[in-house]
């Protein structure tokens, strides 16, 4: 995977988005990004210190759009498995693409589709500091050990680890690779919010189905959840 480091940048998505003739699985960071990009349309605050990623592969025909919907979750799972590799902690994938350590986030995975090309845009805190209007939320892991970290190596270790895991899905391994990625499942047991067409659905989160969509308990009744901001409203456990 060829790696190319930038000083600065709007966006590493929208460059790679942008960018004509891309190879499969090019790699992109910059030290520092302007204009980086939340899901769902907000800010993504990009100071020095992070690794701010992105990196494309090819969209495979046979493909179908479902089986798409499970890419958020095999990105956290390879971010989570690249983190590991340089500081063991107790990481979790909040669904559908964040990860958290303790009550904060660490993480955050932004997907988007350029032509036949799925972008899979990561921001990671590993050295900053400052997490602007996030700071409530937000956790690196230097704020955790104290420690710099090498950001080129996390992002090298971060994408060949999805790039791993994807070949795994493409064989057919998603059983086991959703067995990993339930163990890590931030928001089991507990209670949440998700508006699902204009309709606010308050229930207990019981798992992630077979389709990679959250299942969640309100009333007996289970709603499978394909895509929505999750608020947490308490904990069972
Ligand atoms: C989110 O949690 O809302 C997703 C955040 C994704 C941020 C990364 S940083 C590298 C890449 N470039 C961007 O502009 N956004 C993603």
């Amino acid at each position: 995977m060829d790696l190319t480091i930038l000083e600065k940048i709007d966006s590493t998505n929208k460059y790679l988005k942008e960018k004509k003739y891309k190879k499969n699985w090019e790699i992109v960071m910059a030290k520092e990004q302007t204009a980086g990009k939340g899901r769902r349309g907000k800010v993504w605050n990009s100071n020095k210190g992070g690794a701010w990623f992105s990196f494309c592969f090819a969209e495979d025909k046979y493909l179908s759009k479902t089986e798409y919907g499970k890419i958020p979750l095999i990105a956290g799972l390879a971010v989570i498995k690249g983190l590991e590799e340089i500081e063991k902690l107790n990481y979790k994938i909040k669904w559908p693409n964040d990860v958290y350590v303790g009550k904060r986030k660490i993480s955050g995975i932004l997907l988007e589709k350029s032509g036949d090309f799925f972008i899979v845009g990561i921001g990671i805190n590993v050295n900053n500091v400052d997490f602007g209007e996030f700071k409530d939320i937000g956790i690196s892991l230097n704020k955790i050990t104290d420690k710099i970290y090498n950001i080129e190596k996390l992002v090298m270790l971060v994408a060949s680890k999805f790039k791993k895991e994807y070949y795994r899905f493409l064989r057919g391994e998603w059983e086991e690779i959703l067995l990993e990625i339930k163990e890590k499942n931030y928001l089991k047991n507990r209670v949440v919010e998700v508006m699902v067409n204009s309709e606010v659905i308050k229930g207990e989160v019981i798992g992630i189905n077979n389709s990679a969509e959250l299942c969640i308990k309100k009333n007996n009744e289970i709603y499978e959840i394909k895509s929505g901001e999750i608020r947490i409203v308490y904990t069972n456990n």
